[in-house]
């Protein structure tokens, strides 16, 4: 089999950038061309007011920098990088790749994007062409070296910021020239039409390919498409994206070789890449983030998105390079951040990692298509409780630039996989309610509640540094990861798999013998049937006294999903009682030194608490209050220096509307008050501390 390498390795000649300056990057995307003249002075005087030490500048601005097809214009870009020197604010400066100008798009109509049915996508809004263009990669790399020629040997330009977003929108291009590299790319991947018919299933529904002019991307069709081919067609995507920013970046290296280059993930959200591939070809991860506002568990969801980015950036420090400072434009409903959340959520973002925090965008667009998201500058002006809450965040953080550079230690891993992700969404599965999200989810908010902090690991990554690993939308498991999480568990880990877990390879073909394929013998079973649950109705699980709780612990529920399991050295811990699956439902098995739990249905997190906490021993990283347990909305955090001094920063956020009183030991470098275990501290309704303070040993 030829398969993608999963994790490719980082170029070696380059040294390990990180994050730059020496301050906790604060700031946001500077749009000057938005306005007249005058006021870029107002907001260099206003930035430097606010603390803002780093903006991203020309995200968007290709059209006024290159006005006619190689014709450059630098009068007004050279004054505004003038006037931010000038203010000592550093520059991120961006390539304005992802809003091609109107003349690109009246030369160039066979550039446009094409969707699966046909239809082009236009000029008039933004996003990429098609990525596969000869004409759209000339044009962006004739703009990449105007620009960074333009501003070589510029120190203040500390930081490059490659396009903006690949994949949103997506980048998945049907045309003929999109069709022609995706045949190239399979080629490569499987060598001969026979390999790819056999890797495809192409015998199925008569698909068979006799020419490889025959084979094309997933177009719009009569109803499901072959997935392997729609699974290869993701990856193919995510790798053209990837090409467009590396080529991009070694062009800007031609003119700053040891400034680090950067592009603005999206890591939770981005179904379109697979960002394993891309943080290893990144100098520096940085990843968008925007508050599901009207969400209860927003703070779950700003913290997971953290977790994935830390993770993605190897656990190295990472910059948060867009969220809102109150509301975004794009949500059905856009509520607008309560006094004080912008600075919890800022710093919930620096509690896991985080060395920067900048928003989009600097002042409120008066006109187009953002003028309703929020920005540093509000249209109602200074005189206004966001821009006030936005200078004293910039000046909370000057406080913590002792955290740059620290790390968090997780002893807990969730598998992550975008190869799974893309299988698992694919059309005609069991159930369209078992997406990988609301699967992942649901594991997260459980961990999140009991203050368990996790790193995200690809499934064939090194897991030596955990104690516990969970899959909890593993449904494609390749052998590489089947061998690794194997030896994994043999070594003595404890290992939990959520259900439809191992079901394909990495050819979309179902492991022989059923699931959990490779993993048979690791979970001491074997899925003989799927048998999901109706919308609306649940399924009743009680514990058999191997499950640790006590058997007045009180029945759990499942929805969603059942699997009719046939124990091969497992033993069942909690049985279904009725439902359409009635018999072990979460099993145990002991395999070399370790422990493997599987869980057969669905589970809300509160469930997963009853079922998982006395099976896999976790660590619990957030402190009981002085009123006794430790409050869901409680949440800490702790990084770690590393340079042997044993010192740390714990961050606790109380998402709480009531206080909670804590005995902290060290110093709040947001108050500069030294916390002593004698004297209780308490953590007003939405507060947060940043304590301090020595740790021995580890952690
Ligand atoms: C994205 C984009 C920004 C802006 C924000 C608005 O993250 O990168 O340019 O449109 O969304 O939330």
């Amino acid at each position: 089999m030829t398969a993608t390498p999963a994790l490719p390795a980082s170029d070696p000649s380059r040294p390990t950038a990180t994050v730059p300056g020496s301050k906790v990057l604060y700031g946001a995307d500077y749009n000057p061309e938005q306005w007249d003249p005058s006021i870029w002075r107002e907001d260099v005087a206003l930035m430097r007011q606010a603390g803002v030490n780093t903006v991203s500048l020309g995200i968007w601005s290709w059209a006024l920098l290159e006005p006619a097809p190689g014709q450059f214009c630098f009068d007004w870009f050279d004054e505004v990088l003038g006037l931010l020197v000038e203010a000592g604010i550093d520059v991120d400066l961006a390539t304005p790749t992802a809003a091609p100008p109107s003349w690109f798009y009246r030369a160039h109509p066979e550039a446009r994007l094409v969707e699966a049915d046909g239809t082009y996508r236009n000029g008039g809004s933004r996003g990429i062409c098609c990525p596969h263009s000869p004409a759209y990669a000339a044009a962006a790399a004739r703009i990449t070296d105007a620009v960074a020629a333009h501003v070589a040997g510029n120190p203040h330009v500390t930081m490059w910021h490659v396009h903006n977003e690949y994949g949103a929108p997506g980048g998945d291009c049907h045309c003929e020239t999109s069709q022609a590299a995706f045949r190239d790319w399979l080629k490569h991947r499987y060598g001969c039409l026979d390999e790819l018919n056999r890797a495809w299933g192409t015998a199925f529904w008569g698909q068979l390919y006799g020419d490889w002019s025959e084979v094309t991307t997933p177009r719009h069709s009569g109803t499901a498409l072959n997935p392997t081919c729609e699974l290869d067609f993701a990856r193919f995507t995510s790798d053209s994206l990837l090409a467009r920013f590396t080529a991009e970046r070694d062009i800007i290296r031609k003119h700053f070789p040891r400034t680090p280059v950067t592009t603005n993930l999206m890591a939770t959200n981005c179904p379109a890449n697979d960002y394993w591939r891309w943080a290893q070809d990144m100098d520096v991860v940085s990843t968008d983030y925007y508050l599901e506002a009207d969400s209860p568990e927003s703070q779950i969801w700003l913290a997971m998105e953290s977790d994935l980015t830390r993770s993605l950036a190897g656990n190295r420090p990472w910059i948060l390079m867009e969220h809102a400072v109150s509301a975004v434009s794009w949500q059905p409903h856009n509520r607008a951040k309560m006094p004080g959340e912008e600075r919890r959520n800022a710093l919930a973002h620096i509690a896991r990692g985080a060395d920067g925090v900048l928003a989009f965008q600097w002042r409120q667009s008066r006109r187009g298509a953002e003028k309703f998201h929020s920005a540093m500058v509000p249209h109602a002006g200074t005189d206004t409780r966001v821009f006030r809450e936005v200078c004293a965040l910039g000046g909370e953080l000057t406080g913590l630039d002792e955290l740059r550079g620290t790390e968090v230690r997780a002893r807990v891993a969730l598998l992550w996989d975008w190869n799974s992700f893309w299988a698992q969404d694919l059309a005609w599965r069991p159930s369209v309610l078992m997406r990988h999200r609301e699967q992942m989810r649901r594991v997260y908010e459980w961990l999140w509640d009991r203050g368990t902090t996790v790193d995200f690991v690809h499934p064939e990554a090194d897991l030596g540094r955990y104690d516990v690993v969970l899959a909890p939308a593993s449904y494609l498991i390749s052998d590489a990861a089947a061998a690794n999480v194997a030896a994994f568990v043999h070594r003595g880990g404890r290992f939990a798999a959520l259900p439809f877990f191992a079901v394909v390879d990495d050819e979309e073909c179902v492991h022989e013998g059923g699931a959990p394929g490779p993993l048979r013998d690791v979970l001491g079973l074997t899925v003989e049937e799927v048998r999901p649950i109706p919308e609306g109705c649940e399924v009743t699980l009680a514990p058999t006294p191997a499950a640790g709780v006590p058997q007045d612990a009180g029945a759990v529920t499942a929805t969603v999903w059942s699997e009719h399991l046939r124990l091969a050295g497992a033993r069942g811990v909690w049985n279904a009682v009725d439902g359409p699956t009635p018999g072990p439902a979460i099993t145990v098995h002991d395999y070399g030194r370790g422990t493997a739990v599987y869980v057969s249905v669905v589970l809300q997190p509160r469930a997963l608490a009853t079922v998982l906490d006395p099976l896999l021993d976790l660590p619990i990283d957030k402190p009981a209050t002085l009123d006794g347990g430790r409050p869901r909305n409680l949440e800490a955090v702790t990084r770690h220096a590393t340079d042997g001094s044993g010192r740390a920063y714990t961050v606790l956020l109380n998402h709480d509307a009531v206080a909670h009183r804590l005995a902290l030991v060290g110093n709040d470098l947001l108050t500069g008050r030294e916390l002593h275990a004698t004297e209780p501290t308490t953590l007003a309704p939405g507060d947060v501390a940043v304590v301090c303070h020595e740790t021995t040993g580890d952690h």
